[in-house]
């Protein structure tokens, strides 16, 4: 017979009455009575099966603390079933772990995670406790990190593949970016967590990191890299490149996360075939540069009517400057020169559709597309405050100290929340474009039939395969 006792506030099972520690507080239970309540909570009368559940559990309940009966030892004794069904039913069922198959830790592998916490401070000798945060909330953003790129690859791999041709696909590419978009709101917010440590704190342990820095993380590089951060507006690190810090297979990782297509390159040539645009077609960027010159000269006309005075020429000026914006707009070299300076990252084309999709997100066609763009400026708003977040903390944490990385620390981080890492920067853009209602060209029957039915009847528009 068995019996569980209660040893320095938890409990053992001690196989031999006669050898009760002498510690032991407290009696809790022996395994009879313990079979028996079992045999009353679960109405079996099979008293094989009980033996098989009861076999199952005994060896793991050598230390009841996480016993699923412990809670209940007063049970332990009683002879009758509870009055209470409920709390009867909530007690129903088998553990199936006991048949065998993967368990949680193992699943999750979390002798590996949850023994990676190895603080420097302890292992030079002078174990600071708030060494312990720091590591775990790094560990965590390269965690979320690593699932960021596991979306983002299998959005990227949609679009490569040509899948996006059937727009039925444009809902998973919509939920997976949406759930980026998630992700980053959890980043953002992460940060108070570690702020609960002090300067101080921070100071006591920061020397055994060095060298040891954020900007090493290979992760936020590639996330930067695919979602399409280009090389050239990057802001030098100590007047050298980002790469630098990288060697042999991670560098490696990094060029070609910058050669291949990066997620602005794939909305592009997604964006570039936006129904509607065909010149030969609806035409809809002629059709809204003639509603937008006849809706401003009509503009002008009723100013050029008005008493001369203060508020006419604010007018004026007003239009003037209007005039001047979709001049630009509607110039595609001038298009051009504002790419070559990163002031513009899409294509001419690209914008267009941008703009088309923008005018009619109300379109049942439309709608996914409309989602989706407003998900990808959220990345690069919530990239954004990341960066905002994380150069505060920095400057509460080291002031205007170098980082341990080698960079000058607060002053150069603060240069990366900037608009040239912004990605979607055209996409945010587009308010500056935006016209009254009534200026925008009216779609014919024609085009509404084409915007149902152009992946049924244009061949370049069928995908032959599913996506994954
Ligand atoms: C006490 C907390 C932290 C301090 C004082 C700190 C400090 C710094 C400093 C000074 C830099 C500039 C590079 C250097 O010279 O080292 C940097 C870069 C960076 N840190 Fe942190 N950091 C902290 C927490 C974090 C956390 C929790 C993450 C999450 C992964 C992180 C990720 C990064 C990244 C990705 C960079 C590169 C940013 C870029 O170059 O645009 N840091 N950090």
């Amino acid at each position: 017979m068995a019996w569980w006792l209660k040893v320095n506030g938890s409990c053992r099972k001690q196989t031999e009455a006669g050898q009760r520690a002498p510690e032991c507080s407290e009696v809790i239970g022996c395994d009879e009575p313990l079979k028996a309540w079992i045999a009353l909570k679960t109405k079996s009368v099979d008293f094989q099966r009980l033996e098989e559940v009861f076999a199952a559990l005994l060896p793991t309940w050598t230390d009841m603390s996480g016993c699923p009966y412990f809670e209940k030892r007063h049970l332990l004794f009683k002879n009758k079933p509870p009055a209470d069904e409920d709390e009867d039913a909530s007690q129903a069922g088998v553990n199936k772990a006991s048949k065998g198959g993967i368990i949680y830790g193992d699943y999750l592998q979390l002798d590996k995670i949850i023994t990676a916490q190895v603080l420097q401070s302890e292992v030079k000798g002078n174990k600071i406790h708030d060494e312990h945060l720091f590591i775990v909330t790094h560990q965590a953003y390269e965690l979320w990190f690593k699932q960021i790129l596991f979306e983002l690859d299998s959005v990227r791999e949609i679009f490569v593949s040509g899948h996006v041709r059937d727009e039925r696909n444009m809902l998973k590419v919509n939920t997976r970016i949406h759930r980026i978009v998630m992700i980053f709101r959890l980043l953002v917010d992460q940060f108070a967590v570690l702020e609960t440590m002090t300067a101080l704190d921070f100071f006591d342990f920061r020397e055994y990191l060095t060298p040891a820095s954020g900007f090493q993380s290979l992760q936020f590089r590639l996330l930067e890299n695919k979602i399409g951060v280009p090389d050239n507006l990057r802001v030098p690190y100590n007047r050298r490149h980002y790469r630098d810090n990288f060697k042999g297979q991670q560098s490696e990782m990094l060029l070609s996360a910058e050669q291949e297509p990066t997620l602005l390159k794939l909305v592009e040539a997604w964006l570039e075939r936006t129904p509607g645009l065909e010149v030969d077609g609806f035409n809809f960027w002629e059709k809204l540069r003639i509603n937008i010159y006849e809706g401003l000269s009509k503009e002008r006309q009723k100013t050029e009517k008005m008493a001369d005075g203060e508020e006419k020429e604010d007018r004026k000026a007003e239009q003037a400057k209007q005039r001047e914006i979709f001049t630009s707009l509607f110039d595609e070299k001038h298009h051009d020169h504002l790419v070559s300076k990163g002031e513009r990252r899409f294509s001419y084309k690209a914008l267009q559709g941008a703009l088309m999709i923008y005018f009619y997100r109300e379109e049942p066609r439309f709608q996914v597309p409309f989602q989706l763009l407003t998900s990808l400026m959220d990345i690069d708003t919530l990239m954004t405050k990341w960066r905002y977040n994380h150069v505060c903390m920095v400057h509460r944490m080291i002031g205007s100290k170098a980082g341990t990385g080698g960079s000058s620390g607060y002053q150069y981080l603060r240069s990366t929340v900037s608009d040239r890492y912004k990605v979607f920067v055209d996409l945010f853009n587009l308010a500056t474009f935006l016209v009254p209602r009534h200026w925008v060209p009216k779609l014919n029957p024609n085009v509404h039939t084409f915007l149902y039915t152009a992946e049924c009847c244009d061949s370049s528009y069928c995908s032959s395969e599913e996506s994954d």
